[in-house]
């Protein structure tokens, strides 16, 4: 082919090119080694001396001129892909977005922690104990032999014969830490926890429970020590107005053995159908700790002394925001969970 004709092939192939590929043929097609415009330049070799200068000028000429339209018709035809995707990917901001449901810790949670702040701020240490536990520290080094009436009350269930229980209370932590201090380092703990009993499940009982437990052994501890802990403590959780009394009950593991009551938040004290009109609430089993518990996890009853108390976290959570349902707690339906959002209940 000539020059002229090779033009006029260019200027039909040109408008037949709509992809990328097409026009990387095209390159192939006049610019490849048996491409035209490479072909006619090969003819140089026939032309006469004089004229190969304007030869050669001519197919650089011809070779420049597809380069450039290549150039341009590269950069177009990558444009369009670009905006192709652009539109094909493109998000419709006006559509409405899907909610967002933000979460809060649980209830119950919330309130441990409360109250293990208030304790690690007086000196404690917040420990741990096994949820499967023996009958030794679950009963017997509490003072609560076998075959002692004390047991009925804590329905218990057994794992493994007499011996392996799910534990009734916190309170084998008590006995599980002093036997660690080996009769002679002080103890300052609480210890929430998981705690099981035989019951049926309703509104107001749960098989299984969150229990905290505390226990203080030093020197000279006396009932006006725990009567100014637990102050503080129901100060901070039901608010500054909040007062202690204690009333006298019954613990094997205690002597003297007290519950305590606190004024009702929500009548303030002036009675209401939560606190049955008397305008307290008991909340807590505590007392002094009883001396056989002490000698039997190694601490003399003649050099030390303490207190120890026990409460149900589930009952404070359910006092404090108000439910009257103790399952509601555990609870995971978000429909349902919503009934007791803090921000409607505070
Ligand atoms: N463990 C007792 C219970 O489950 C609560 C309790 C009462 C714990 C008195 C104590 C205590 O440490 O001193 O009913």
């Amino acid at each position: 082919m000539n020059e002229v004709e090779i033009r006029k092939e260019l200027e039909q192939d040109r408008n037949s090119v709509n992809s990328l590929n097409e026009l990387n043929d095209l390159k192939v097609k006049y610019l490849g080694k048996k491409g035209l415009i490479t072909e006619l330049n090969s003819e140089i070799k026939n032309v006469p001396n004089e004229e190969k200068k304007e030869f050669g000028m001519m197919v650089n000429s011809l070779r420049n001129d597809f380069n450039s339209f290549y150039e341009e018709k590269k950069k177009v035809l990558e444009e369009e892909i670009l905006n192709e995707k652009l539109k094909s990917e493109a998000i419709d901001i006006t559509l409405p977005s899907t909610k967002v449901i933000s979460g809060a810790p649980n209830m119950l949670e919330e309130l441990v922690e409360q109250v293990e702040e208030v304790f690690m701020s007086m000196g404690y240490d917040v420990v741990d104990g096994p949820e499967i536990e023996l009958d030794k520290y679950n009963f017997e080094m509490l003072n609560i032999p076998k075959g002692h009436p004390a047991r009925d009350a804590q329905d218990t269930f057994y794992i493994e014969g007499e011996e392996v229980l799910l534990r009734s209370q916190t309170s084998p932590v008590q006995v599980r830490t002093m036997l660690e201090g080996k009769g002679e380092k002080p103890v300052r703990i609480i210890c929430p926890g998981k705690t099981y009993r035989r019951d049926d499940d309703d509104a107001t009982h749960s098989h299984q429970f969150m229990q905290i437990e505390g226990l203080l052994v030093d020197k000279d501890i006396s009932l006006s020590d725990l009567k100014g802990t637990l102050d503080v403590l129901f100060k901070k959780l039901f608010g500054e107005d909040t007062e202690t009394r204690f009333h006298p009950s019954y613990y094997q593991f205690t002597e003297p053995s007290v519950e305590v009551d606190i004024t009702c938040h929500k009548c303030k004290g002036q009675g209401c159908n939560i606190c049955k009109n008397t305008g307290w609430i008991t909340v807590v089993g505590a007392g002094v700790v009883h001396p056989n518990v002490l000698r039997m996890s190694g601490y003399d009853p003649e050099v030390w002394s303490g207190f120890a108390f026990g409460f149900g976290a589930d009952r404070l959570t359910m006092l404090k925001y108000d439910i009257n349902d103790c399952r509601a707690i555990y609870n995971t339906d978000l429909r349902e969970a919503k009934a007791f959002d803090r921000k409607e209940a505070e």
